[in-house]
């Protein structure tokens, strides 16, 4: 345990709050508030831990872009080598557009489209997470249709809980996601399918996995059932939900890696990861403006349409003023604008007496499924994303505006 997440990068100089080498106040009151802003050391660094945790297996490390598919990181991580894991024809543009090469992309999701399926044959990416016999049927007949072989990997569901919260456990059998054993089996014992070549296991058992044992349970009983059933595997695809600290400590990368590696490395396959949260999560703050103050409420300017986990999932993450007190504190609960109940950002948060109207707050871990679940609920403009490279900023992606919400 211990390992900080980057967090490091977000500290207080003179009870002030910087991102690496700036003053986060001095950009609230450039750009206004609220918006979201990233450290590039921050996700770099994250992404540089990951792969050395794992350097013994040289896996493929396709970033998982649902977390955050800003395209400014995605160039900064497709400079690191990073691959990409893609669930849509919008997230295999933006991966393309960085510059990811087709090779290093997969694509998942249990309702790929046909015209999805389609393009990414077109894109030549690397294979596809397959979720079920009808989808493998499909996507024959496509790859027929353009005279391709495409690689197919079977999602198994591998029937574990991950011990995470019930809308992100995905490796259940009452989930929708992955193929049963026994169908998996039929599947690569006589694939029917002249166009696909089966390559191997695809499996995300859920995300922010607190512990490594969900996953050496999982490849034991995947590889017990392929020796059983004389399964020949090239790849193995243990997808994501490798965890990051949000409210209390959690293992360390390399306690993940300890638990996983001495079972591949013998196999000699292809190790593929799908890390999301762990890359970017904790390389962000969402920063807010206080609107008003009253009953114990903290209303701001942000809320659930900007930063939904809270409201969603009852997720924790740290609030913290960008300038920090150390007198007397109160217990209040910082809320959104929205109309509706559970807007809410924190409750019961212990925060400075001294805060007032107009003073700003960070809403740390915010990097992961922050702006990428952000919507235009009460018709609210997408925020402006910010990335800070040592005592430098950007602005990566620009403030929504009204003459965008009537294209
Ligand atoms: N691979 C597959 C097939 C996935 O479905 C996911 C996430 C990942 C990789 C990346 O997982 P990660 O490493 O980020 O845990 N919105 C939720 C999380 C949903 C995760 C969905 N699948 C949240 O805010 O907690």
């Amino acid at each position: 345990m211990g390992e900080k997440n980057r967090i490091e990068d977000f500290f207080y100089h003179r009870n002030n709050l910087y991102c690496e080498g700036v003053k986060v106040n001095e950009i609230a009151e450039k750009v206004g508030s609220p918006f979201y802003l990233y450290s590039k050391n921050s996700l770099c660094s994250q992404y540089q831990e990951f792969k050395n945790a794992f350097s013994p297996l040289s896996p493929l490390i396709c970033y998982s872009l649902k977390a955050n598919s800003n395209l400014s990181l995605l160039k900064i991580l497709k400079n690191l080598g990073a691959g990409a894991d893609i669930v849509s024809l919008g997230e295999l543009f933006l991966a393309l557009n960085a510059g990811i090469k087709p090779e290093k992309i997969v694509f998942a999701g249990v309702g790929k489209k046909e015209e999805e399926i389609k393009e990414a044959i077109r894109k030549n990416i690397y294979l596809f997470n397959v979720e079920s016999f009808s989808e493998l049927r499909l996507i024959n007949k496509i790859a027929a249709q353009l005279k391709k072989k495409v690689n197919c990997n079977v999602r198994v569901n591998p029937d574990i809980d991950p011990g995470t919260h019930r809308y992100v456990a995905t490796g259940k059998k009452e989930s929708k996601f992955g193929i049963a054993w026994d169908k998996a089996v039929r599947i690569f014992k006589n694939n029917s399918f002249p166009r696909i070549k089966i390559l191997g296991f695809h499996v995300h058992l859920g995300s922010q996995i607190l512990f490594p044992e969900v996953y050496e349970l999982a490849i034991k009983k995947l590889l017990n059932f392929a020796k059983k059933e004389k399964i020949k595997l090239t790849i193995f695809d243990l997808g994501g939900g490798f965890p990051i600290e949000y409210e209390k400590r959690v293992p360390p990368v390399k306690n993940f890696a300890k638990a996983i590696i001495p079972l591949l490395k013998k196999l000699k396959i292809k190790i593929i990861f799908e890390p999301g949260r762990y890359i970017v999560g904790n390389s962000s703050i969402l920063v807010t403006k206080i609107l008003y103050l009253k009953r114990g409420f903290v209303i701001v300017d942000t809320g659930l349409n900007d930063l939904l986990r809270p409201s969603l999932y009852g997720a924790y993450h740290r609030i913290v003023p960008l300038k920090k007190s150390l007198g007397k504190t109160f217990v209040g609960n910082v809320v959104g604008p929205i109309c509706e109940s559970g807007d809410f950002l924190g409750k019961k948060r212990r925060l400075p007496l001294s805060l007032k109207e107009g003073d700003f707050l960070a809403i740390k871990g915010s990097g992961a499924y922050g702006f990428s679940m952000s919507s235009n609920y009460n018709t609210r403009l997408k925020l402006p994303e910010i990335l800070v490279s040592k005592n430098r900023y950007k602005i990566i992606r620009k403030r929504e505006e009204y003459k965008d919400i009537v294209k």
